[in-house]
């Protein structure tokens, strides 16, 4: 018999649900074709909803109860989130942040992989310079608690929000970014911290010290956040697996997502391992493009595939990633920027190139 998944959807808020309709062809191709069935269930929770329930007056952002139920699921993906409509922030952290710390993901999975060297915006730079993982620390720093503003708007204002790491906190998504730095062809794994300024990060020092003995094969590498920049930059090959905060690692995969060609392409897993686990563009909402059908869906179609690996159809996983590769190769592609190609188009491009995958695979069985 085959396997149900139960799927969560959140379309969320701008182009969300755009890229989320590609997103969900793509599964279902899966499904059809992978021997596997699935359920959806779609929650409305984002700017919409929220003005649509009340806004500043009590409008519902993500209730308990939905929450709880969504947490239910095998996986949840999840389109955008963000709005200029409501106040800075509390959409992203009702939602995406009440899944990711009260959800207890606590690792933020970015692979960051450049298909073509046409899509890179560094001189001389191919596919094999850029193939790099970033573990991001998903539950902890600056993002979780609440901020405090004493004499707030007085001439001696303070405001302040703690950077607050936890001994479980921090070796849970080092352990686990060794673990990762074990299964690649290179074996290495780089500590990024600022532990020169922000002293507390000397507990990330000492954890990943630590953790390192008892993996004797990973070489191991260290930087703080303003060099591994640069080096992104300059020598993105030396890059193989990377582990940092969570305010850094939010800062350093966006410019990750640049060097792989652009937004269009990044994807994330928040990720609780063998348990409920989340996926998504990394992307935000692109309010002006909303429903013009321009958005680059690909992002969103490449964490599908994130998650069809999670939930254990590895030989789905391998051919998302293997058609977006393979399409994005191909002199078809005019540009990953939005508009170049429409929404749906980079559908139907993505399930034909899944489909010339399986025929290439059924012709090289039978001969
Ligand atoms: C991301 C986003 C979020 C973050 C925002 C929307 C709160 O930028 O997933 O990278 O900062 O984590
Ligand atoms: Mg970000």
């Amino acid at each position: 018999m085959s396997k149900t998944y139960k799927i969560a959807v959140v379309a969320g808020d701008g182009i969300g649900p755009e890229v989320v309709r590609e997103g969900l062809r793509v599964l279902k191709f899966a499904a059809e074709h992978w021997g596997f069935d699935y359920s959806l269930t779609e929650y409305p929770y984002g700017t919409d909803h929220w003005l649509a329930t009340g806004g500043e007056n009590g409008g519902e952002i993500f209730p308990d109860e939905a929450f709880a139920a969504a947490q239910q699921h095998d996986a949840l993906l999840l389109g955008a989130i963000g709005d200029p409509r409501a106040p800075v922030g509390l959409i992203e952290r009702g939602v995406i942040g009440k899944l990711r710390w009260e959800g207890g993901l606590y690792i933020n999975l970015r692979p960051i992989r450049l298909y073509d060297s046409r899509w890179c915006p560094l001189k001389d730079k191919s596919p094999q310079d850029v193939d790099m993982v970033i573990v991001r620390e998903n539950t902890e720093d600056a993002y979780v608690f609440p901020p405090e503003f004493v004499d707030k708007g007085g001439p001696n204002e303070i405001a302040s929000q703690p950077m607050r790491y936890t001994r479980a906190g921090t070796e849970r998504v080092i352990r686990y970014a060794f673990e990762l730095a074990m299964t690649r062809p290179r074996k290495q794994l780089l500590l990024i911290d600022k532990a020169n300024a922000v002293r507390a990060h000397d507990i990330y020092t000492r954890v990943f010290a630590e953790v390192a003995k008892e993996y004797p094969e990973v070489k191991t590498d260290h930087a703080y956040i303003d060099a591994a920049c640069m080096w992104m930059v300059k020598n993105p090959e030396w890059f193989d697996v990377a582990v940092t905060t969570n305010l850094f690692g939010d800062i350093i995969t966006d410019l990750g997502a640049m060097v792989q060609g652009g937004m269009g392409v990044a994807a994330s897993g928040n990720i609780n391992p063998g348990k409920f686990s989340l996926f998504e563009p990394i992307h935000g909402s692109m309010p002006k493009a909303t429903g013009k059908n321009t958005a680059n869906p690909v992002a969103t179609i490449n964490a599908v595939g994130m998650m069809l690996d999670h939930l254990g159809e590895k030989q789905a996983a391998a051919a998302v990633e293997a058609a977006v590769a393979a399409l994005l190769q191909s002199p078809k592609v005019k540009g990953l920027k939005a508009g170049l190609h429409s929404t749906t188009e980079w559908g139907d491009m993505v399930l034909e190139q899944l489909q010339l995958g399986l025929a290439t695979s059924a012709a090289a069985l039978s001969s």
